[in-house]
């Protein structure tokens, strides 16, 4: 089956090791169910795994891809949850499972014309949504799902501050945030893409590092070093930084005094649970809100989608038609 694969890792060069081609398919493991894929969305995940992030060597060459959606075997409209994990392991929450993994990190991913996972891991589709729009959600929009509503604890009225709103994690943000009332504030460094912001219903838009009207209650941040100093000076005191992501790097200064005196919360999240795709998938067919895509590509082009990421050239997701 046509699939796109990692074939080794390359720091500098992550599109080296990307192969796009045919794969074996294996046998699926006890208990779990195959999707046929109709539609797969591209992740920052993606092109870490091409550096060597959560995968090992010896098992390449590996299917890349965390989220998809499809048909089941009994020929139903489905989404798949991209955390593979025992939520009994995790006190109730798989993705506190010390053991959890994501599609693609220890099973192959979902690049491909098919997938295997956990029956568990199959959700129903919205027929409201598309196979593009519900591909979008697993990864990117579950993890802003969980930012903003569980992990930022911000109530409706609250502002929050969207760091780099081009990404696919922080347009997921935006739109949500807006869905729940908050008011909600931009960085990015493209004008094109703060005015883009602010069509998705961003209430204003700033220059990275700019000087706010007034302090925010809570800070999305997905991009790291480039953007932490800012954070910590835009949230009011007491207020939190929810992080999930460090696409710039992942050492910027800690800055404790700041971060005791101003008794700040520095909260990390990480996807979310299966409970947590359900309301994401409820709450877009209930209020109309609909993943941002940038564009839509063959599986076979799949190599523009990864140097459109790479190249920051992007605004909200990138997906690939299977
Ligand atoms: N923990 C989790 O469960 C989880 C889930 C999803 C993603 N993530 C992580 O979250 C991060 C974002 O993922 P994504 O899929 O949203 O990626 P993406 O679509 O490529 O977005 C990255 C965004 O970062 C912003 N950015 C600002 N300054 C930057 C700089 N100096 N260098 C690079 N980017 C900069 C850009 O916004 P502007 O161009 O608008 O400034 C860009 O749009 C990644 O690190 C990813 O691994 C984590």
């Amino acid at each position: 089956m046509l699939a796109v694969m990692a074939t080794g890792f390359d720091d500098a060069d992550p599109l080296a090791g990307l192969r796009v081609g045919e794969a074996r398919r294996p046998a699926a493991p006890p208990g779990w169910v195959e999707v046929r894929v109709k539609a797969a969305a591209l992740n920052q995940h993606d092109l870490w795994s091409l550096r060597g992030v959560g995968l090992r060597a010896d098992e390449l060459p590996r299917i890349l891809g965390c989220d998809a959606a499809g048909v089941d075997g009994e020929g139903n409209e489905v989404v798949v949850h991209a955390v593979i994990g025992d939520a009994d392991a995790g006190r109730g929450d798989e993705t506190d499972d010390p053991r959890r993994s994501l599609l693609s990190e220890r099973h192959d991913g979902t690049f491909a014309s098919s997938v295997y996972v956990p029956a568990r891991n199959v959700l129903a589709k919205p027929a409201a949504l598309s196979f593009e729009e519900a591909a979008c959600l697993p990864t990117a929009w579950l993890t802003a799902y969980r930012m903003v509503f569980t992990r930022s604890a911000t109530r409706p009225g609250d502002t929050v501050l969207v760091q780099g709103a081009g990404g696919g994690v922080a347009t997921a943000a935006i739109v949500l945030a807006r869905a729940g009332g908050r008011r909600v504030w931009v960085t990015s460094r493209s004008p094109a893409r703060r005015e883009r912001a602010l069509e998705l219903g961003a209430d204003a838009a700033f220059e990275p590092g700019a000087r706010l009207p007034e302090r925010v209650d809570a800070v999305i941040e997905s991009v790291g070093e480039a953007t932490w100093a800012h954070s910590l000076r835009c949230v009011r005191p007491g207020g939190v930084i929810v992080v999930c992501g460090a696409t710039s790097g992942d050492a910027p200064s800690a800055e404790l005094k700041r971060v005791f005196y101003q008794q700040l919360q520095v909260v990390g999240s990480t996807m979310g649970s299966r409970g947590e795709l359900l309301e994401l998938l409820r709450l877009c067919e209930l209020t109309g809100v609909r993943p941002v895509i940038d564009r839509v590509l063959p599986l076979a082009s799949a190599r523009e989608g990864f140097a459109a990421m790479l190249a920051g050239d992007i605004f909200g997701k990138v997906v690939f038609s299977v």
